[in-house]
């Protein structure tokens, strides 16, 4: 039998993971531009045993940006300064393949893999608002399938900056002047179809030779591409057998591609509201949602699902053309997990818009520590998980009473 280890992630969107968290008393919204915020949240999950933290990006003010925190800076930049306020956590960054050259991702990532000392993970987004798309000079977003075949190219072009330089190639020989072997670095010459780039890199060869390489595709193509790049899978998936579909499908395509199974984990997301008792968390739960605006979650729920559904009755079911039509051009995973959802559990559309609201349709787990754990343990014997993406809604309150009340439940003692 070999032996298994929960992993778990500390995912952090600006102020959290909740629509309206900024809006809970205790949240400083003006937190999101002060390093000390990141830098204490860092230092929080490192101290209360987390494997990663992991910065989300969207490379846009978002649509309703007046009535939701949607600002952000670079996530590498912030973790380039949480690489020097922490010792061991692993700092994992998001970049978008669809508008960035890959010299430029590689040099970045591999400067945060050297300043960490052997830290750094990339999450590999291929991006999906047209907002993003319009900052960057275009009117919409390439075709899906199409961004995943660039996410590609990028991809194989990085990685091959990363290997343009042996470990051993700085060999310092002041004597003779000789700071380089040349023969321990080469010209990569990666002409794909969307991308060139001659190299080597201008990075010596990092710690981890290269970063993590994290993902989060589940339409075919998504979950081809990470199949066969990924490290670490992260995934939306709110039910166990859908949860357990998805794992078993993501290993037998690693294996089909020869990999080894056990090389790529699977991370779904758990958004855990958690207390000393469950009156206390549901409580919670309630106060965050009082602060939901409905009708701007309605706006971005329409964005997702590709349908306009602004004139929709709210107390009544999801309309059924929604979500039968062609896969739209925006994020085809999401658009499954939230049809899903509010078919499987009858939902109507306001509670489908609190959901999403809540927890970005991920699994919501509200409780005690000792029920969120047994959740969390349950999915991960049933092998669904190899760990978690922590998504906690209001940051800190909600990742501290997950390190405080969750974590002792899951030492190796505990289970
Ligand atoms: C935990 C998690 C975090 C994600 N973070 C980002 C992000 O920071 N930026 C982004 O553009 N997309 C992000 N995504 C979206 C994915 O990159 C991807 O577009 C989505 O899962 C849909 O995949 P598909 O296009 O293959 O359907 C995230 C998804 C998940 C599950």
């Amino acid at each position: 039998m070999t032996y298994r280890r929960m992993g778990l992630n500390a995912v952090i969107f600006g102020l959290g993971s909740h629509e309206a968290g900024w809006r809970m008393p205790e949240s400083d919204p003006l937190a999101s531009t002060d390093i000390d915020y990141w830098i204490d949240i860092a230092q929080r999950a490192e101290a209360g045993g987390f494997d990663a933290l992991f910065l989300g990006d969207v490379l846009a003010l978002q649509q309703s940006a007046d009535r939701h925190l949607s600002d952000a800076m670079d996530p590498l930049v912030i973790l380039s300064a949480l690489a020097a306020a922490t010792k061991r956590i692993g700092l994992i960054g998001t970049a978008s393949t669809s508008f960035d050259h890959p010299f430029h991702l590689a040099r970045r990532f591999a400067s945060l893999d050297h300043i960490s000392r052997g830290r750094a993970g990339w999450n590999v987004v291929t991006s999906s608002n047209a907002l993003e798309a319009q900052n960057f000079g275009l009117d919409a977003m390439p075709e899906h399938d199409q961004r995943y075949v660039r996410a590609a190219d990028v991809v194989e072009a990085a990685l091959a900056l990363w290997d343009s330089w042996d470990a051993d190639a700085r060999i310092v020989d002041k004597e003779a002047g000789r700071y380089l072997d040349p023969g321990k670095i080469r010209a990569v010459n990666h002409h794909g179809p969307y991308v060139r780039t001659r190299g080597p890199l201008n990075v010596p060869r990092s710690p981890k030779g290269r970063p993590l390489l994290a993902q989060a595709g589940s339409s075919q193509a998504g979950r081809d591409f990470a199949a066969r790049y990924a490290d670490l899978v992260f995934t939306v998936q709110s039910s166990l057998p859908e949860a357990q579909e998805f794992y078993a499908d993501m290993k037998a395509r690693a294996v089909r591609l020869g990999r080894s199974p056990d090389s790529l984990h699977i991370y779904p997301g758990i958004v855990p509201i958690v207390a000393a008792t469950r009156e206390d968390a549901e409580a919670r739960l309630a106060q965050m949602s009082s602060f939901i605006v409905i009708e701007h979650v309605l706006a971005k729920l329409s964005e997702f699902l590709g349908a306009d559904l602004s004139g929709a009755d709210l107390d009544a079911p999801l309309p059924a053309h929604v979500g039968t039509g062609a896969p739209n051009q925006s994020s085809q995973g999401r658009v499954a997990v939230l049809v899903n959802i509010a078919r499987r559990e009858q939902l109507t559309l306001r509670q489908l818009l609190m959901r999403l609201a809540s927890g970005r349709g991920h699994l919501l787990a509200v409780g005690t520590g000792s029920d969120v754990a047994a959740t969390m343990r349950e999915w991960f014997e049933a092998e669904a998980a190899d760990g978690f993406n922590v998504m906690a809604p209001v940051m800190p309150h909600d990742l501290q009473s997950f390190i405080d009340f969750v974590m002792p439940h899951l030492s190796p003692a505990a289970i």
